[in-house]
């Protein structure tokens, strides 16, 4: 039999037919849509066909790592948040680590110098500051926005300060303009820590574009997810081009390797193929053509699962009004939008019951709750011992420590989840006087 010749580069396309299949069966199984009936978990991936037939098509396709998907993602993600570049990679510790380490890398602070961050935040705002050589200095957070205090910011600045790095904790955006105002005031660069915030602003400009660098994260339990992923986003070339190169093993970038690919200008390496060529240490650090998939069909729906969280929220805090002299409700400052990853709330501490009373109480009715992360970073175990200074007594911070909770608000939860939730706590506050 004679070979037919195959056409290079043709892609797999999916027929209409198995599109059909794919949607009817996710439909009907109901699996992706609703967490457990009778059980309101903290987050919930909310996919449907399109993210599973992107992830397939990669898949027939045979774009298994980093490539086109990563790209547009990329792009996509850059334009949403308003900077013009953005870096993916497999998660949002490993974007913290890639952009505190692009600015030692890139010279523009120095090892060993300062990061003010906020003493309330997840363990890895903090542990890449150290990992990257740097000192993390831990800043108490305020009492009604539970977000790195501007002032305090101002009292810790000293003359090995580098950079700031305030977290818009649950998608709540910290003072921007006032955190700016300081960052030029003492020539301090700003990361952005969006982790938690997607598709969060102020006056309508997204967190992420104020600051020299910003970085999201895509864990299952975000706004939106990868499974796991991140990205740094900058307006800096330089900056991207130092990211890029950091997270393909410290290698030139593709378009450096390409322009130079047996010329690269080096002392030793004469004629040597760019393409393995390291300029610098660095890791592998790369997202997926599989999960940039997820990602792109994910951040399309941004927006709309927004929307369904704060109209959970709204519920929520109708309900809790009535029991504000014993908890301390979220608070949203005007122009900016909250994008609520949970939703927080704080027991006052004359409340005549504990903290563990409460959450006991929730957990056995279905409602998942957490503290508010690490709550107070240099009282956690793995902390004490290693570089970092805190600035004053962090008093909020250790209030959160001991009296934050946090439950669910997600998309995926249905009218009668909310009132699962509304039923406890109403059920719970019935039995204090
Ligand atoms: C503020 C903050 N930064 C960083 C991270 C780390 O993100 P990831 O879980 O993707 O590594 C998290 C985790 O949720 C976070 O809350």
């Amino acid at each position: 039999m004679k070979k037919t010749k195959k056409s290079v580069g043709r892609s797999v396309r999916i027929s209409p037919q198995l599109r059909t299949l794919i949607a009817n069966a996710i439909r009907e199984s109901d699996w992706l849509h609703h967490p457990e009936e009778g059980k309101v978990n903290i987050g919930w991936p909310v996919f449907d066909e399109k993210e599973v037939l992107q992830a397939l098509d990669s898949l027939l396709n045979v774009r298994i790592s980093q490539g086109p998907k990563v790209r547009e993602f990329e792009a996509m993600a850059a334009k949403y948040i308003g900077t013009k570049h953005a870096v993916a990679c497999n998660s949002g510790s490993s974007a913290n680590l890639l952009a505190l380490t692009a600015l030692v890398e890139s010279g523009r602070i120095k090892r060993g110098s300062e990061v003010l961050l906020p003493a309330s935040t997840f363990a890895t705002v903090a542990s890449p500051v150290i990992q990257a050589g740097l000192i993390p200095v831990y800043i108490d957070v305020d009492a009604t926005s539970w977000n790195i205090d501007p002032k305090e910011i101002e009292k810790a600045i000293t003359k090995k300060t580098s950079v700031i790095m305030p977290v818009h904790t649950f998608g709540n955006p910290a003072d921007m303009p006032a955190i700016m105002k300081i960052a030029r005031k003492h020539k301090l660069l700003v990361l952005e820590d969006c982790c938690e915030a997607h598709g969060a602003s102020i006056g309508g400009k997204k967190v992420g574009s104020f600051g020299d660098l910003a970085t999201l994260s895509f864990f299952v339990a975000h706004n939106i997810t990868t499974g796991e992923g991140g990205m740094v986003f900058t307006n800096d070339p330089k900056l991207d081009e130092t990211l890029r190169s950091l997270r393909e093993f410290g290698r030139l970038t593709n378009e450096a390797a390409t322009t130079h690919r047996f010329n690269y200008p080096d002392k030793v390496l004469k004629n040597f193929d760019a393409r393995y060529i390291f300029t610098r240490l660095g890791y592998n650090m790369r997202m997926t053509d599989i999960t940039a998939a997820i990602g792109i069909e994910q951040l399309k729906k941004l927006d709309a699962l927004n929307r369904k969280r704060v109209n959970i929220v709204t519920q929520y805090q109708k309900a809790l009004a009535p029991y504000k002299k014993f908890i301390i409700l979220p608070t949203i400052a005007k122009g900016h939008f909250h994008s609520f990853y949970g939703y927080p709330f704080m027991i006052r501490k004359d409340a005549p019951f504990s903290r563990l009373d409460l959450v006991t109480f929730l957990e056995a009715r279905g409602v998942e709750t957490r503290p508010f992360f690490g709550a107070c970073l240099p009282d956690q175990p793995g902390f004490r011992d290693e570089p970092g200074r805190s600035a004053g007594k962090l008093p909020v911070a250790r209030w959160i420590r001991d009296w934050s909770v946090f439950i669910g608000c997600h998309p995926a939860l249905t009218p009668g989840h909310v009132k699962q939730v509304i039923n406890a706590f109403n059920d719970f506050f019935a039995k204090i006087k």
